[in-house]
């Protein structure tokens, strides 16, 4: 099959841990054509939604670790069709851009698109956790999402818990995510008004979140394909600071899910895959769901490497995808058939 990434620059690929990186290698491995692009690489040429790609020369044999394999790969430059792939796999950090989504509109009955764009477009930001319809907390923390300062002091202000957690409805990575505690609260205008108020007059939706007890113990990322937990792993933050994820300085450790994360991803698969969230990771404390990360999830590298796995999570990925495709070609063999028995009568 051919498949195109939508996503960050191969230059800012981290070769010994990125997940991207492991899901291209496995497609290179198994002999599928693979091109690269980023979101601004995309152009409508003679109505032809189009992409200015990077496609991987084809390799005799795949260097086995990553590292390896990025340094190798010989990469040249193609104007490409989209509609063209099999399958456009998107793995581009957020923000996601409208725009974009609208290009890739146009082929979506033609690629199978992971995730759907009805999902990403659902999913993009964090609001989506609140669409689990929790309303007594059971599965997410106490959540509020508003742009009114008042509002928020009052909420702060009233909230029985001695901490809370600030974060933007768009951030990745940790940024942004900060602790709020009670009994320091001189800043709290200034703060609201940085994380509400943008630099071109407009306004931005926060998070204000129940602060959930353990977190200094770490959090655990599960990784959801297809509605099913495929791998996980404990982040634990470094020593000075609050937030667990791996590129905010937090270290990975092996995790058993316990029967609360089972019980969590029985809840909430059925709806992922739903909505065409077939690669997700979600990111849990206590049990309770934080955050669905449905853009370009990581993950991968790190679990294969504290577990040893011989059945790396890339390769169900690849299998995933090439079910997907071999459906679709399935699907469109039938209808060729079907018109012509039509036609011919
Ligand atoms: N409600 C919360 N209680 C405690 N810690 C939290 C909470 N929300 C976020 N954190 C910490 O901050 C990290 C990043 O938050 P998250 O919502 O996953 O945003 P990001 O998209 O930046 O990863 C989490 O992995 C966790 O360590
Ligand atoms: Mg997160």
């Amino acid at each position: 099959m051919n498949i195109c990434f939508i996503m960050y620059p191969w230059e800012k690929i981290d070769p010994d841990n990125d997940t991207t990186l492991a899901l291209i290698k496995e497609c290179v491995k198994r002999k599928h054509g693979v091109a690269m692009c980023i979101p601004a690489d995309l152009t409508i040429r003679n109505s032809v939604t189009t992409a200015n790609c990077q496609v991987i020369n084809r390799m005799e044999k795949t260097p086995s670790s990553l590292k390896s394999f990025y340094n190798k790969a010989e990469l040249r430059e193609e104007m490409l069709p989209l509609a063209g792939f099999d399958v456009i796999f998107f793995r581009a950090n957020p923000p996601l851009d409208p725009i974009m989504l609208n290009f890739l509109d146009s082929v979506k009955d033609d690629v199978f698109i992971m995730n759907s764009l009805q999902g990403m477009r659902e999913a993009n930001n964090k609001l989506y956790t609140a669409a689990f319809g929790d309303a007594h907390s059971n599965i997410i923390p106490a959540t509020h999402v508003s742009k009114s300062k008042r509002y928020l002091i009052k909420q702060i202000k009233e909230s029985k818990a001695d901490k809370m957690i600030l974060k933007p409805l768009n951030g990745f990575g940790g940024s942004g995510v900060i602790l709020i505690e009670k009994s320091a609260m001189s800043n709290i205008n200034s703060l609201l008004d940085f994380y509400i108020t943008n630099s071109d007059g407009s306004s931005s939706y926060v998070i204000l979140q129940d602060y959930i007890e353990g977190a200094d113990q770490g959090d655990v990322r599960i990784l959801i394909l297809n509605g099913e937990p495929v791998g996980a792993m404990k982040r634990v933050p470094g020593s000075d600071d609050h937030r667990s994820n791996v590129s905010a300085g937090g270290s990975v450790q092996r995790h058993t899910l316990t029967k609360e994360e089972k019980a969590l991803c029985k809840q909430i698969g059925p709806k992922l895959v739903n909505d065409g969230l077939y690669f997700v990771g979600i990111d849990v404390i206590g049990g309770k769901l934080v955050e669905v990360n449905v853009m370009s999830p990581g993950g991968i590298t790190y679990i294969n490497k504290v577990y040893k796995l011989k059945t790396k999570i890339e390769e169900k990925v690849i299998d995933f995808l090439e079910m997907k495709v071999v459906d679709k070609l399935q699907a469109f063999d039938r209808r060729t058939r079907l018109r012509k028995a039509v036609e011919d009568a």
